[in-house]
């Protein structure tokens, strides 16, 4: 399947920054800051296009397990509530809340994400690496000695970003940075990266960020492409897109990629092109998101939502659409994704469609995923049989909600 990786790269970096910001209040655009930063710094590494684009890939996602990261931090795991996160965060001095935000369990989990990416030149260990000090008191206790220089620098990066407002930073604070950086050469920072900043990041530089914005300016220098992925790659894309979003909550581990399975195997049946199949899986893979945006205090309240909460849920299927529309090349996959709410009747959401702008693809979504979240197990509720969750969707035929041939066809199918 072709795919411009790039474009959906930064349409989720957009969500995930939005994830970020919900949960401990860093500045929006954070991943784009840090990719801009570290492009900015890449120039004595001598990097072939490739390598360079690679990179700037992994500075943009460094972050991309924060969501994981948080519940695993402060809940065990569990759902996060997070107002109840920001107001921990704000209570943590300086220090500590240096410490929280630079625990090594999003390093982990969001490298082991990045790796399921086709990238085509050596990325290991950039993210793993992103929050040690070269003095060895990171989370992971390595020395700068150990980590590869390409780490060094996004964590150079990222500690300007959450410690400065680079918006808005005038020439004297960007001094007083530099001031800073040169100081903690050596001990916070590796020698080598604090010199490179140095040396080639100026205040020009912040200057033209301000004035254009990361994403304009990256995409200036570096136009993406479209490239050809195989099957087996644009699974492992879904998996990362999967695991970000599924991860977000406690009780939906499986969810997305199991909506990616019944998706494509109901449109294998169906006789569909293989390049339809797996944008069906992608599509699947994605359709929830939109969650990233919605607040997770909503989206796992155990109590009856309010009618304005109930508004932000069903807000993600909008969001999903949001989300994806950015990235082009999947105006088709944007709509059965963003349509997996719609009912036949218009009783839906996000927009009330009604059968006759439904599609077949976007039906075989909305079947896939009320399919797979019946036969799942949540806190609230043990997983249904199949023969039982037909019969529910059975019931929603009757009301006019959902394609009564889907419905029997995944009786058989399933
Ligand atoms: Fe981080
Ligand atoms: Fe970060
Ligand atoms: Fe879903």
């Amino acid at each position: 399947m072709k795919l411009n990786l790039t474009n959906l790269l930064y349409a989720l970096s957009d969500a995930l920054d939005m994830v970020e910001s919900d949960m401990i209040g860093v500045q929006s655009s954070h991943g784009k800051h840090v990719a801009y930063l570290s492009y900015l710094m890449r120039k004595r590494l001598g990097l072939v296009d490739s390598e360079l684009e690679d990179f700037t890939g992994c500075a943009l996602l460094h972050d991309n397990a924060f969501s994981e990261y948080a519940s695993e931090e402060f809940y065990g795991g569990s759902a996060v509530d997070t107002r109840e996160l920001r107001r921990r965060v704000e209570l943590l001095n300086e220090n500590d809340y240096i410490d929280f935000i630079s625990g090594s369990t999003h390093s982990i989990a969001g490298e082991e994400n990045i790796r399921l990416l086709p990238f085509s030149t050596d990325i290991r260990n950039i993210i793993l690496h992103h929050h040690e000090n070269a003095d060895g008191t990171g989370p992971m206790g390595r020395m700068s000695y150990e980590t590869n220089f390409k780490s060094q620098i996004v964590h150079l990066a990222d500690t300007i970003d959450v410690t400065t407002n680079i918006m808005t930073i005038s020439e004297k604070e960007f001094n007083r940075m530099r001031y800073f950086i040169h100081k903690k050469g050596g001990t916070f920072f590796s020698r080598k990266s604090a010199d490179l900043f140095l040396d080639t990041v100026t205040y020009d530089d912040i200057l033209y960020l301000q004035e254009y914005s990361a994403e304009v300016i990256l995409r200036r220098h570096m136009p993406s492409k479209e490239k050809n992925y195989s099957d087996e790659q644009i699974k492992n894309i879904a998996a990362f897109f999967a695991r970000i979003v599924d991860c977000k909550s406690s009780f939906v581990r499986n969810h997305s990629l199991g909506v990616a399975e019944k998706a494509e195997r109901m449109s294998r049946y169906y006789g569909f092109s293989s390049d339809k199949c797996i944008r069906m899986y992608l599509a699947g893979a994605l359709h929830d998101i939109g969650k990233l945006i919605i607040e997770n205090d909503i989206l796992e309240k155990p109590d009856k939502l309010t009618e304005n909460e109930f508004a932000r849920v069903k807000n993600h299927a909008y969001a999903t659409y949001q989300v994806l529309h950015k990235a082009e090349g999947l105006s088709d996959i944007t709509e059965w994704a963003s349509n997996h709410h719609e009912k036949l009747n218009g009783s839906g959401y996000p927009l009330g469609l009604t059968a006759d702008k439904l599609n077949f693809e976007s039906r075989i979504m909305t079947c896939s995923d009320i399919y797979q979240a019946l036969t799942e197990t949540r806190p609230y509720k043990n997983a249904m049989t199949h023969g039982q969750a037909i019969d529910v969707m059975r019931d929603m035929v009757r009301k006019n909600e959902i394609d009564g041939q889907i419905v029997e066809d995944m009786n058989k199918i399933l």
